[in-house]
């Protein structure tokens, strides 16, 4: 079955491979010029160009543009919001990977950005990614009119993945929290609310009127509590190799991870029941949201 989004006959073939498609290529490009045209010192234009344009799935942005789409809304209508969301996520990544946070040395198979250009160019690369994609959206969103709510959105998710960091790297739980729920709280903010942010960014972008709203939000919430839930899935399945970033780093450092948790068993069962969740949740959309539909899948089944 051939597909309008880019993720049709061939992702059918290799459930494991994402296509890439000229449609999102746009992001980059988007992220790229507005790189070049802020006054930014060169050695610091570098780090953010190697941290927000290397070989990433650029999953968020996707999410942004097809949840524009699945209201009735048009890709270009979605860019700003998809380049912010993806520097936002880039500039996690760098922070995630610094000697304080989870000291990674590989990042999505290349030197971490504090490897290859220093720690403090690292923490300063992460800061500038934050104020470039807040500066892009108040100056280049259009129509006007909508930038201070794609802006609240931007910064509300961007603010839960820190709060989630820190549940993840310096906890301070009541211990009568169970295990379980404080990975729920810890996955929700970490991971699951950029997600959530890039869905409602999406769908504001398209005019989604407030049921539309709700099933992408509810959508963002399944699926972003499932992509923390693959990550950790492959951590322990997958081969540093394969996955361009060290393997088996949660159990090292005593991660709380779903696998750890409940089991590797367990921890696909909750994939799936996230994935049907997600399915579910898209149902009242109908046949705009086969995109939202077809990336559910790959990211439930995603190896890297
Ligand atoms: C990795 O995100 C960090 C998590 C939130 C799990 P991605 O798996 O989307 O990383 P890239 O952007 O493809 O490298
Ligand atoms: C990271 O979670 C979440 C972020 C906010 C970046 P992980 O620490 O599990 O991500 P990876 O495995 O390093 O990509
Ligand atoms: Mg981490
Ligand atoms: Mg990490
Ligand atoms: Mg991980």
């Amino acid at each position: 079955m051939s597909s309008p989004y880019g993720l049709g006959a061939s992702a059918a073939r290799d459930r494991a491979a994402l296509p890439r498609s000229d449609r999102f290529d746009a992001v980059d490009h988007c992220i790229a010029e507005w790189v070049e045209r802020r006054p930014l010192p060169g050695n610091l234009r570098d780090a953010v160009r190697y941290a927000a344009l290397g070989p990433g799935k650029r999953m968020r942005p996707r999410l942004v543009i097809l949840s524009c789409e699945a209201v009735g809304g048009r890709c270009e209508d979605a860019l700003i919001p998809a380049a912010a969301v993806e520097l936002i996520h880039a500039f996690s990544l760098v922070h995630d990977d610094l000697p304080a946070l989870d000291d990674d040395d590989l990042r999505r198979g290349r030197p971490t950005l504090h490897r290859r250009a220093g720690e403090a160019m690292a923490v300063l690369a992460g800061d500038a990614m934050l104020g470039l994609a807040v500066e892009l959206v108040v100056r280049q969103m259009r129509p006007r009119t909508l930038a201070p709510a794609i802006c609240e959105e931007l910064i509300l998710g961007c603010n839960d993945m820190i709060a989630g960091q820190v549940y993840d790297t310096l906890p301070e739980f009541d211990g009568a929290v169970p295990p379980i729920e404080r990975l729920r709280l810890i996955h929700r903010n970490k991971t699951g609310a950029l997600i959530r942010a890039a869905c409602r960014m999406g769908a504001l972008c398209g005019g989604a009127g407030e049921g539309e709203l709700r099933a992408i939000t509810g959508y963002g919430e399944a699926i972003g509590l499932m992509f923390q839930v693959v990550d950790d899935l492959l951590d322990v399945t997958q081969t540093t190799k394969h996955l361009g970033k060290t393997a088996g780093k949660d159990a090292e450092q005593n991660k709380l991870t779903f696998p750890a948790v409940v089991g590797l068993a367990a921890s696909r069962a909750e994939v799936r029941r996230l994935q049907e969740a997600s399915l579910a949740l898209l149902e009242p959309l109908g046949e705009t949201a086969a995109g939202l539909r077809e990336l559910c899948e790959y990211l439930a089944v995603r190896t890297k």
